[in-house]
């Protein structure tokens, strides 16, 4: 790319990145940072592990809050070194977020590499493994939710990295930790994965039936029933429909793979932005994860707990970066 092309694309990045709706986003990943802050004296967990991307206007929010400190010429102060980590695989990116904030810590790879891929039997190592315990993970990603490479199970790399995140926070001592996850917004399945992808929100729905009654009372009856026959569509929907099926599954499925490790899991943040002409379609996710003793004699009521809170927090973020939802 020449200087000017890439100069040019920084503009356009920058101009998508300060959308109302997106500053909305910030502001939610900001507020669960604040609910860890200050850091435990002597912890080497960091706070905030990021994908800040080249302008990192994630970090510029935790600075305007007062998390993170700077030094007179911009760069990170020493108390604030350990409060945020990024990661970012793309060169152009790496250089550029340096720059804005020198002494930041940059791990500068693949998440698949950090998480030593999606193997239930690797995982990372080292000060790898300490990163990966930070007590908000933040992975804003710029992708739609891709199967596993591995078939037939019914997998998702993204899910997996998040089990993997589990049982990283529950190592002694077990710390409680937030996810936030952002997707692409659409569905664009094939046959097979959005027949799986059906059949699993029936079973669940047979499941619990007050998780269906919310799911019917919040995307209408007509697609629940869809869904319930098989013969919902998910990439032939519009979009709007393909954030909800997002909204449905997403929290759900992380809560039933999550859900032997023992958490209190809930739901504070289930959104569906973007999608109209000039917006890309987006959905975005708060999870908590909270060291429960209940969670553990009381697995059944727990993990209905945690259904419970996926439709209640259910909503959308409009283009002003107003937030909508029934919770
Ligand atoms: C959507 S941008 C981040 C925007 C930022 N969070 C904000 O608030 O403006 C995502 C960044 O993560 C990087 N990224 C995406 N997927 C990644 C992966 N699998 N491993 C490492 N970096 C990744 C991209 O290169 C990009 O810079």
């Amino acid at each position: 790319m020449g200087k000017k092309t890439a100069k040019r694309a920084n503009v356009h990045v920058a101009m998508a990145e300060e959308r109302p709706e997106k500053a909305a986003v910030r502001k939610i990943w900001a507020e669960q940072v604040k609910k860890f802050f200050p850091p435990e004296e002597g912890s080497t967990v960091p706070l905030y592990l990021t994908l800040s991307g080249a302008l990192g206007l994630d970090i510029k929010r935790l600075v305007d809050e007062g998390f993170v400190q700077l030094n007179p010429n911009g760069s990170i102060a020493d108390d604030s070194s350990n409060v945020v980590v990024a990661i970012e695989r793309n060169a152009h990116a790496i250089l550029e977020i340096k720059r804005r904030f020198p002494g930041l810590k940059v791990r500068e790879t693949h998440l698949g590499e950090l998480f030593r891929g999606e193997s239930p039997f690797r995982f990372p190592d080292g000060s790898d493994r300490t990163i990966c315990r930070s007590r908000v993970v933040n992975l804003d990603l710029d992708q739609v939710l891709k199967e596993a490479s591995v078939k037939p199970e019914f997998d998702f790399p993204v899910i997996r990295w998040v089990e993997k995140l589990g049982l990283l926070h529950k190592e002694d001592p077990a710390l409680d930790w937030c996810l936030c996850l952002t997707l692409h917004g659409e569905t664009p399945w094939d046959n097979d994965l959005s027949g799986r992808v059906l059949t699993y929100l029936t079973d669940n729905f047979d499941f619990d039936t007050d998780f269906e009654a919310a799911c019917r009372s919040n995307v209408g009856d007509d697609i629940i029933d869809e869904i319930r026959n098989g013969a919902l569509k998910p990439a032939e929907q519009p979009v709007s429909v393909q954030q909800q099926l997002l909204c449905m599954f997403v929290p759900k499925m992380i809560a039933d793979r999550l859900r032997a490790q023992g958490w209190h899991i809930t739901t504070d943040y289930n959104l569906a932005y973007g999608g109209t002409r000039h917006r890309a379609p987006m959905y975005t996710c708060v999870l908590s994860f909270r060291v429960s003793q209940v969670a553990a004699t009381s697995p059944h009521e727990n993990y209905r707990s945690a259904l419970r809170s996926i439709m209640s927090k259910f909503g959308i973020i409009d283009a002003n970066g107003n937030i909508e939802c029934g919770g």
